[in-house]
């Protein structure tokens, strides 16, 4: 019998303008080629944070570290070998969507990559803020500027951080 050990990664993120998701979406077609399983599951914010109130309430939510109600996932975590986590970074810290979803999921989770886009302040505690809740160490983090991403400019850091995620355990 030949046996094809099929390792299995999920990246999960959370975007409300399409950053975090071309972000995801780039990095799962460089694991593809890997020839390693990937899937990506889009984390949907039931609440409405369209326009200038819902970008305040956003920022007001993300402060007060609340949760909020998500959509249902696709993809069971626990059923992956390694899930990348990606967060837009919102005053200085993770959305409430990737926070409720840490929450709900996170204890399943086996081995955990974080990444986040930000708007130039950079990714301040919001690694800290994912690794405290999941209770894990990442194997790896990136964050990634906005302004950048929409010139491509992440491209070129995305397969260093994938390998220092597949080095960090020989996978
Ligand atoms: C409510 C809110 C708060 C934000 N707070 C920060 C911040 O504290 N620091 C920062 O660098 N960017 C901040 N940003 C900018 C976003 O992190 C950045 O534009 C991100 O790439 C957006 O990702 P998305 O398009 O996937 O939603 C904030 C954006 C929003 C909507």
């Amino acid at each position: 019998m030949i046996y094809i050990d099929h390792m299995r990664i999920l990246i999960s993120f959370y975007s409300r303008t399409g950053i975090t998701r071309k972000t995801a979406k780039d990095m799962g077609e460089l694991i593809s080629t890997t020839g390693y399983e990937i899937d990506i599951e889009e984390i949907i914010d039931k609440k409405d944070r369209s326009g200038k109130i819902g970008y305040m309430v956003a920022g007001k939510d993300a402060l007060a570290k609340k949760e909020t109600e998500i959509g249902d996932v696709r993809h069971d975590p626990g059923n992956y070998d390694m899930v990348i986590l990606g967060t837009p970074v919102w005053a200085g810290t993770i959305t409430p969507a990737v926070r409720t979803y840490l929450h709900k999921y996170g204890g399943c989770i086996k081995e955990a990559a974080f990444f986040c886009t930000h708007g130039g302040g950079g990714s301040s505690k919001t690694f800290d803020v994912m690794e405290d809740i999941l209770d894990l160490p990442p194997l790896a983090v990136e964050s990634f500027r906005d302004k950048s991403v929409k010139k491509e400019g992440h491209k070129g850091r995305l397969n260093p951080f994938l390998q220092e995620i597949l080095s960090s355990k020989n996978l």
